[in-house]
């Protein structure tokens, strides 16, 4: 079964990403075969810095590869790669029908504001959709809010066929990622880059000890017993403590005497040993960026060689060959 899924590199990743989805992809990688990008082409609608996008798109893939997207395992590679997805996008634009996108919740809302939308926005789901099909996928973990998406594909897929009377596309299904455990920001909303309230997985440890200094706290005296079940700080840590670290923080809060400060410096211990790890092998690879780009390129040729297959099946069924 090939699990495929895509990750748009329009800002750093934050603890909202890796819990909500970078760790559930890398969990995949050992008993699927997993197909992960870099969604460089789709990030050209948000990102016109050309210095911008390089930056984020190489820090992507030092962060995925340093949180533990094993190449051995995944294939891994930028999507402006397999310049095969942008020809497939093409003979499934002849196809795809208007009103399909016009109901995108993506380009409706921002058509809903007042915001001119570009063609590139309008289109997305199209390139989207090529995305999976051209690798034959069979699932696609995304979350909640791209699961119209591969509706979308479905349908655009389903019409393809039925238009040239072929089976050339293969139907993926879509699994929504977990995110029960919503994380929320350093303001309590959910934490995103579009809030301003994000904490980043990689950063200096200052700043991200001030980050989590930052979280909003009630105004309850230190010495007062405190309700860990509704303070931010105690959710975030329950993301990197065991039940019985849980349980200790939890007496503490109840006990009185403890100030939000010393909360905020047990979670940033705990941030600080969970992705500890990951900080050595970030920069180890930040060292060696040949390697990197080794591995990109070694993953666009996997992908490029099956994408070849299906992009063929595809000009063959509507008469380009
Ligand atoms: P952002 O909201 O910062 O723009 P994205 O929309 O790029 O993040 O999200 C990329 C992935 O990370 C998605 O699969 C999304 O479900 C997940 N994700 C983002 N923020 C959170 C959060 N606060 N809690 C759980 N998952 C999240
Ligand atoms: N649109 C997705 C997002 O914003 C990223 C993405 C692009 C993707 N192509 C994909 C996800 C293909 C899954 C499959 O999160």
């Amino acid at each position: 079964m090939r699990v495929l899924s895509g990750i748009q590199p329009t800002g750093r990743f934050h603890w909202g990403n890796y819990f909500g989805a970078i760790r559930q992809y890398i969990d995949l990688q050992t008993n699927e075969q997993a197909f992960y990008f870099i969604a460089d082409l789709h990030a050209l609608t948000t990102i016109r810095d050309a210095a911008l996008l390089k930056e984020l798109t190489n820090d992507a893939a030092l962060d995925l590869l340093a949180l533990g997207l094993d190449p051995d395992q995944a294939t891994l590679f930028r999507q402006s790669d397999v310049p095969e997805v942008t020809e497939l996008m093409w003979l499934l634009m002849s196809i795809t029908q208007m009103h399909l996108l016009e109901k995108c919740v993506s380009y409706k809302d921002k058509k809903e504001k007042g915001i001119a939308a570009d063609a590139g926005l309008f289109t997305y789901p199209v390139l989207m959709a090529a995305d999976i099909l051209l690798y034959d996928s069979d699932v696609v973990p995304v979350g909640a809010d791209q699961i119209q998406h591969i509706e979308v594909t479905r349908d655009i897929a389903k019409r393809f066929n039925s238009t040239y009377k072929t089976e050339a596309l293969h139907l993926p299904t879509g699994k929504t990622l977990d995110t029960t455990a919503k994380v929320p920001g350093t303001d309590g909303e959910k934490m995103s880059k579009s809030y301003n309230n994000t904490i980043p997985v990689f950063d200096t440890p200052k700043r991200l000890r001030r980050k989590i200094m930052s979280i909003k706290t009630d105004s309850t005296p230190v010495e007062d017993p405190k309700d860990p079940d509704g303070c931010m700080v105690f959710t975030l840590y329950k993301l990197f403590a065991t039940e019985e670290q849980q349980a200790a923080l939890a007496d503490r809060y109840r006990a009185g005497g403890m100030g939000y400060g010393d909360a905020k410096q047990t979670l940033y211990e705990a941030a600080m040993d969970y992705f500890g790890p990951a900080f050595e092998c970030r920069a180890e690879l930040e060292q060696n960026p040949a390697r990197v780009e080794e591995i990109l390129q070694a993953g666009a040729a996997t992908a490029r060689a099956k994408g070849q297959e299906v992009l063929d099946r595809c000009k063959e069924a509507c008469g380009l060959r």
